[in-house]
């Protein structure tokens, strides 16, 4: 049922997401008059607040989060927030939060940002108040379990009280600008497509590097760890949205159909295809940082960066490797996606590996995600000259930085668009059940194969591209990382 949500109710609003994402994107969406002026905001959270202290809080939160050159309306919209207190685990309370959220007009819309642990009596207390029925639609935040089995278990309970048409899966990835750029580029160019399979790429590489460390989050990282935390949602992500044919039209059933296909398509992966690393002590911009182990204050094998190589069973892809890796204090914070096509068939100017400058090394696309949004295209051309000494190529890059290309609109962070997209009920950028448990499926058999053979985690130096062998992993390739 299409309507726009007149209520939202964010579990977990005095958490960490909330104060750093949630209440900056509500802000910067009512600045902007993207939000209905009857959307009323309700917090929830154990905390015993008030509206008047929850008002507070969040304004402290939009100072700390928020660029002051947005924030000039932040009065106004603080006027719209309120609070009631909740302790999940007690049914009862449910009763109030009901009352705090009154009867909308149009429909509510729930965010669940809390830990998993509280998902169930959640959802309960939510079916016991009353507050999902059809015109309730509701958002739920990482992490959704940590293995298919749990997951599972999680999506039944959800399923419990919502038809899969209003159960919004955040995955923050698909809310990027840069993200949804990759689709434009692939579907709205006539010269990719053609050039988009195992006859003209050799391989594909996915990079999602981080220079932070824990950050505190000793209780939910360690127990996840690198694969659970990024590789079985965002990493999987870009991977569907890189490999997947084209949908018949950009909408929430065509194109998860696609993506789904892809990560079904996934071929186990093979003890010596995967690489497990943790950070020891070392330095990030000149700056000595601890290890993994001292900042946690216990022994771990937790891991902190994960190199995979992957496979795409399908014909589009067949014999292309996709390199997927991603840790924790690397060298720089860098998400890019860089597909390697394979060189000409007969080079004219004397082959790949010809001498005197006229080599013919392959073309290479280059998408950054962050910090930089730009697209870049490498290409051969000849350097000017006579020629004396034989003809020279170069490998030019033919660059569009996004915010260069598109200065004017303003650049919005992940969950302005979601949170919108969520009031409003569009579902093209949540995660079908059917996606997350493809994915699950296939990041459980990499654990299973690591249980299996005792695979530890190496250790490498923060501000270090991870085990040197990850480097090994793409080498005997023959590939090289791109850095
Ligand atoms: C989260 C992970 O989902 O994504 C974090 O739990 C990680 O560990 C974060 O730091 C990265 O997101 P972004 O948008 O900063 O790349």
């Amino acid at each position: 049922m299409s309507f726009t949500a007149d209520r939202l109710l964010l579990f977990g609003a005095t958490g960490d997401l909330s104060q750093r994402m949630l209440l900056p994107s509500l802000c910067a969406l009512h600045a902007d008059g993207l939000l209905s002026p009857d959307l009323q905001i309700i917090g929830t959270a154990r905390s015993d607040l008030d509206d008047a202290s929850f008002r507070n809080f969040a304004r402290g939160a939009l100072e700390k989060f928020m660029p002051a050159d947005r924030r000039g309306s932040m009065g106004v919209f603080l006027n719209r927030l309120h609070f009631q207190p909740l302790d999940a685990t007690q049914t009862e309370h449910f009763g109030n939060l009901a009352k705090a959220v009154g009867t909308p007009g149009q429909g509510l819309a729930i965010f669940l940002s809390t830990a998993p642990s509280l998902f169930e009596a959640t959802i309960a207390g939510l079916v016991a108040s009353g507050l999902t029925g059809p015109t309730t639609r509701i958002g739920l935040e990482k992490p959704l379990g940590t293995d298919l089995t749990s997951s599972r278990h999680i999506n039944d309970a959800v399923a419990h009280a919502f038809p899969e048409d209003r159960i919004f899966r955040i995955d923050h990835y698909l809310g990027k600008e840069t993200v949804q750029n990759l689709l434009a580029l692939r579907f709205a160019n006539i010269m990719f497509e053609p050039l988009w399979n195992a006859a003209h790429i050799d391989h594909v590489q996915i990079t999602v590097a981080e220079t932070v460390g824990l950050e505190g989050r000793v209780g939910f990282y360690d127990g996840a760890g690198a694969l659970r935390d990024m590789v079985q949602n965002h990493m999987l992500q870009l991977l569907a949205l890189v490999a997947m044919e084209p949908p018949s039209s950009y909408n929430a059933t065509a194109v998860r159909d696609e993506k789904v296909k892809v990560l079904r398509s996934l071929r186990r992966v093979a003890a010596d295809e995967t690489v497990r690393g943790q950070y020891g002590e070392g330095a990030i911009s000149g700056k000595a940082v601890p290890g993994y182990v001292g900042e946690l204050g216990q022994p771990s094998d937790t891991e902190t960066f994960v190199a995979i190589k992957a496979h795409i069973d399908n014909w589009r892809w067949h014999g292309v490797p996709f390199y997927l890796r991603t840790g924790k204090r690397l060298p720089h914070r860098v998400t890019e996606i860089v597909v390697n096509f394979r060189p000409v068939p007969h080079s004219i100017f004397g082959g790949p590996n010809a001498t005197g400058g006229a080599s013919t090394p392959p073309n290479q696309l280059v998408i950054g995600i962050q910090p930089e949004e730009n697209i870049t295209l490498s290409l051969m051309a000849k350097v000017p000259g006579l020629d004396r000494e034989g003809l020279r190529l170069r490998r030019v890059p033919l660059n569009i930085a996004m915010a260069d290309a598109f200065a004017g609109p303003q650049r919005r962070i992940a969950y302005e668009r979601l949170l919108l997209d969520l009031i409003e009920g569009d579902q093209t950028l949540f995660v079908r059940r059917d996606e997350v448990e493809a994915q699950w499926d296939w990041v459980d058999a990499i654990r299973s194969v690591w249980d299996a053979g005792g695979l530890a985690a190496r250790p490498y130096p923060s501000g270090t591209w991870g085990p040197t062998s990850a480097i090994a992993l793409a080498e005997r390739d023959g590939v090289t990382w791109h850095e």
